[in-house]
């Protein structure tokens, strides 16, 4: 088994992603929330981790994204950098960290890069969040797009259903992705639209694309962890593919060292001193 210092590993950059969208090379991001998970998906060569503010529903237990803080963000995210010896790490600006008030982007911007030790941030929208992203690219902070369902602004939409079905909203969400790669983000999400117009905005603009729920055609997919995995139960959107089935794994594992406890049968003569 070789084992790998620090130093023997080519750290995937902005750049890189650049270069594999050129390449025809597809990109594999997750997201990650903590120390030992990070170290896993890294281990397995995923490209990026996001430290999402999806956390606010999988690892606090919220309906939305909504509550999470800037404060808890920079835990997960400074938890994840620890695990990571390859995989670019991008952190989620949470809700009311950046809308509406670019000063306050940029503050927040670099609380994460300076508190976490990340590699770039991620936030939602398009043209209403243009003055935000100029100012935080101003400090040299790659930024992130998010385009099609955005979480945060679920009280807008009233529903987590398939975005940009009608043709305005379409073509708004071409204008902003452009807009987007024009200003110098460095990627683009796209969550849930349909296939065919994440294929067009894929092939409108310079920067990777990377879908959730955006089909076969964008430069890269990216899934939450516990889902893919099979942690969470009760979620089935049609483009979720689960590799494993965690929940049940760890629920009979669970099981049978609560059996083993309550019969004696743990510890054993050899597992003492
Ligand atoms: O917060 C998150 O996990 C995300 C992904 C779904 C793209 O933004």
């Amino acid at each position: 088994m070789s084992v790998h210092k620090a130093s023997d590993v080519k750290r995937v950059t902005t750049h890189t992603l650049q270069s594999m969208k050129e390449a025809g090379e597809k990109i594999a991001m997750l997201t990650a929330y903590d120390y030992s998970t990070a170290r896993i998906l890294d281990a397995a060569g995923v490209d990026v981790l996001l430290v999402g503010d999806s956390a606010s529903n999988v690892m606090a237990g919220h309906e939305t994204t909504l509550p999470i803080t800037l404060d808890q963000m920079i835990y997960h995210a400074s938890s994840v950098v620890r695990g990571v010896q390859r995989a670019l790490v991008i952190v989620d600006l949470p809700f009311g960290t950046y809308q509406g008030d670019s000063k306050m982007a940029l503050k927040s911007s670099i609380r994460i890069m300076k508190e976490s030790g990340a590699h770039a941030v991620k936030l939602e929208g398009g043209q209403e969040v243009e003055e935000s992203i100029r100012r935080i690219l101003t400090a040299g902070i790659p930024v992130m797009g998010h385009l099609g369902l955005t979480p945060q602004s679920i009280y807008k939409f009233g529903t987590y259903t398939v975005r940009a079905k009608q043709e305005a909203e379409a073509r708004r969400l071409l204008k902003d992705a452009k807009m987007l790669d024009e200003l110098g983000c460095f990627g683009l999400v796209l969550e849930k639209i349909p296939a065919a117009l994440a294929k067009r905005v894929s092939r409108s603009i310079d920067i990777p694309t990377i879908g959730i729920g955006g089909g076969a055609d964008t430069d890269g997919q990216v899934l939450v962890t516990q889902d893919m995995l099979g942690i969470t139960k009760d979620f089935h959107p049609r483009f979720l593919r689960r590799y494993a089935e965690l929940f049940d794994v760890i629920k009979e594992a669970t099981a049978a060292y609560v059996r083993d406890v309550k019969s004696r049968e743990f510890p054993s003569e050899e597992e003492q001193y």
